[in-house]
């Protein structure tokens, strides 16, 4: 079974990682597959944006995975009455003992390949979502992962966080020897709002998101197609994240308007066109 192993990883905060890492999931399950999110941040997030209670005792977190694993993942599903076979893997303040003793196990790095080669899990798309500082927690997702997906804020700060990124994976493809690294899915640009210039500057568009004839040589597509990386469509800008985050919802479920919100849909083809392939 081909199985997709996603992490969604960026090295700012509030880039809409967690968002993203949700509504892919959500997009793929309404799609038919079967999606399991792991949680490798201990902000919690996760609990917030979907309803689930924090009262877990760590047999029910990944903290399950660090002690001599038995293979029953402990999953729980999530925004089951808006789509199937959606499951997570809460990490939460759990994983604190993990990042504390991650660098003093021989595998420590390597927990979640192992459980996952040991007691392989039926499921077609694993999504890790990470916290903005990558290390320690976001080692042990890149290791597992097949691919790697970076939502990234058009703003000055951010777009200058990707060289950082990348020549992040490259060092550890070289520390971890890694034959085959998880390969750059494409950067999403997230949060996005054409009415701010600095906005329509580093994507190169003009106020209705259409591509200028003559854009800035430096703004990000231009750099992209330089470098050979992909840089997917938008997720914009939308106060209706803030409610869906409020009501516990997915953004398309939350009323005729939101529903026709299709922004999450292109990464979801792409996976689904990996899955496949
Ligand atoms: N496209 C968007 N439009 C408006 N608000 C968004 C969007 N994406 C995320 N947000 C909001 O921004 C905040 C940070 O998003 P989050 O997904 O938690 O980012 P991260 O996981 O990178 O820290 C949250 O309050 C979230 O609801
Ligand atoms: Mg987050």
């Amino acid at each position: 079974m081909k199985q997709v192993r996603l992490l969604i990883a960026s090295n700012a905060g509030g880039s809409g990682k967690t968002t993203t890492a949700l509504h892919v999931a959500y997009e793929l399950a309404r799609a038919g597959k079967k999606v399991t999110v792991v949680e490798l941040d201990h902000n919690g997030s996760i609990s917030a944006f979907t309803g689930l209670t924090d009262d877990l005792k760590p047999d029910q977190t990944l903290h399950k995975l660090w002690d001599n694993f038995d293979g029953n993942y402990p999953l729980e599903p999530f925004w089951s009455e808006y789509a199937p076979n959606l499951f997570v893997l809460r990490g939460g303040r759990w994983i604190e003992r993990i990042s504390r003793e991650i660098s003093t196990r021989g595998r420590g790095f390597y927990f979640l390949v192992d459980a996952l080669e040991d007691h392989p899990l039926d499921v077609d798309v694993i999504i890790f979502d990470t916290p903005a500082t990558l290390e320690p927690m976001g080692i042990p997702g890149y290791l597992a992962a097949t691919h790697i997906l970076c939502p990234i804020k058009p703003e000055i700060k951010d777009a200058e966080m990707v060289a950082q990124l990348i020549t992040w994976t490259t060092e550890k493809n070289r520390e971890f020897r890694l034959k085959q690294p998880p390969q750059i899915l494409g950067f999403v640009p997230t949060r996005v709002d054409y009415s701010q210039s600095v906005h329509r500057d580093i994507l190169g568009v003009d106020e209705k998101g259409q591509a200028l004839e003559h854009p800035p040589e430096d703004c990000l597509p231009k750099i992209f197609e330089a470098i050979d990386l992909t840089l997917l469509p938008p997720v914009k800008q939308s106060a209706y994240y803030l409610s869906a985050c409020r009501l516990k919802q997915p953004l398309p479920t939350l009323n005729a308007r939101t529903a026709k919100n299709q922004d999450y849909r292109p990464i979801a083809d792409l996976i689904e066109s990996i899955l496949n392939s």
